[in-house]
């Protein structure tokens, strides 16, 4: 394939959706000003509010103007945005999940999808363990107390909240994991500090669980069942859309805590406010919402009161810091101007789209 010149690639664009962190930037703006084969390119921040995100409509629009589209989890990227564009080269999202692009629908169109996986693994995982201890210690309704000026007396039961380690009770507790990827296995390796016994249960890497030296492979009503923290990490297919609803929020114990770290539909949302409100289950904490960012009804009463099971809710915040989101940028920007150059993305998640015909079509090769 011969190298696009100067006066080619100038006709290119890369549309960001919205502002990605600083390094990503400063990464494609350098390609673009520099002198390497794919400089010269255009590119467009549509969005730069942080509080806003991008309509079906402002996408479809992005992805009919774009020769490669770098996009976020909040833009559904359905098989209408894709086939907008015969020109688009690439769609490069900035985020490990990618179940708001069609992926199906993008192989078929010959376009490779890249995704940032790895580097969020740890930052994901420390996450899952503040809100498991959050969740054990009555954090935020500690803090309410003191804000509130509640403070008057030190006292023998006030806030009594739960062990992570064998405690007072001697008994190593049990750390649920579904979902037993890279990170499911990075919560695993922060529990051996806590001396607990951890079970995981994943269809798709049984053979990883069983070859664990940590954890321990349990079905999952076994799971459920024995477990005092369940914690969620699967990706988001048809397969585990609601997961978790109400048949697995009653098989657990009435002690017990979930944490939901992955994708919000995997729990059914109504369900769990049920259970918290019913005080079923020792309480829940969720970066994730099925409606994101919307909860649903219920979901913010239950972390308000005092008298039931504990409920921390924060805001998609899993791979929130400052340098992972820094390296997700850089990575996604990469991903993008190999899309531009016509080169094999590092981080594609339908390789066999480059075998294709639509893909040799769609590059003009
Ligand atoms: C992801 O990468 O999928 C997270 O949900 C956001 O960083």
């Amino acid at each position: 394939m011969s190298v696009p010149t100067r006066q080619e690639t100038e006709h290119d664009l890369i549309v960001v959706t919205r502002r990605i962190p600083q390094a990503g930037m400063d990464l494609l703006e350098t390609a673009r000003t520099g002198d390497g084969a794919s400089s010269g390119f255009r590119l467009e921040v549509v969005q730069t509010r942080e509080d806003a995100g991008l309509t079906h409509a402002q996408t479809l629009d992005a992805a009919r103007r774009a020769d490669v589209l770098l996009c976020q989890l909040t833009e559904p990227i359905d098989r209408e945005v894709l086939a907008a564009n015969p020109a688009l080269r690439g769609v490069a999202q900035m985020a490990v999940g990618y179940d708001n692009v069609d992926v199906g629908a993008a192989t078929e169109l010959g376009l490779p999808v890249t995704n940032t996986p790895g580097v969020l693994t740890d930052t994901t995982a420390d996450l899952t363990w503040a809100l498991l201890m959050a969740l054990a210690r009555r954090i935020p309704e500690a803090e309410r107390y003191m804000l509130g000026g509640r403070y008057k007396l030190w006292g023998p039961n006030l806030l009594l909240g739960a062990d992570v380690s064998p405690g007072g009770s001697g008994r190593r507790k049990v750390l649920g994991i579904i979902g037993y990827g890279r990170i499911g296995r990075a919560v695993a390796k922060r529990s051996t500090g806590f001396d607990m016994e951890v079970l995981a249960y994943d269809p798709f890497n049984r053979d990883g669980v069983e070859a664990d030296e940590i954890a321990t492979w349990a079905e999952l009503d076994e799971l459920l069942e024995r477990s005092d923290f369940v914690s969620l990490h699967p990706a988001l297919t048809d397969d585990t859309h609601h997961l978790i609803g109400e048949a697995e929020l009653a098989r657990m114990k009435p002690t017990a805590c979930l944490i939901n770290v992955s994708r919000g539909p995997v729990i059914d949302e109504a369900a769990l406010v049920r259970a918290l409100e019913a005080g079923t289950i020792g309480g829940a904490a969720l970066d994730v919402f099925e409606d994101e960012p919307a909860m649903k009804p219920g979901l913010a009463g239950c972390a308000e009161r005092e008298d039931g099971p504990v409920t921390v809710l924060v805001p998609h915040i899993g791979s929130a810091s400052r340098d992972t989101r820094n390296k997700m940028a850089t990575m996604a920007a990469t991903n993008a101007l190999a899309h531009l150059e016509r080169e094999r993305a590092p981080n594609c998640v339908n390789p066999e789209v480059y075998d294709t015909e639509a893909y040799r079509r769609r590059i003009g090769g």
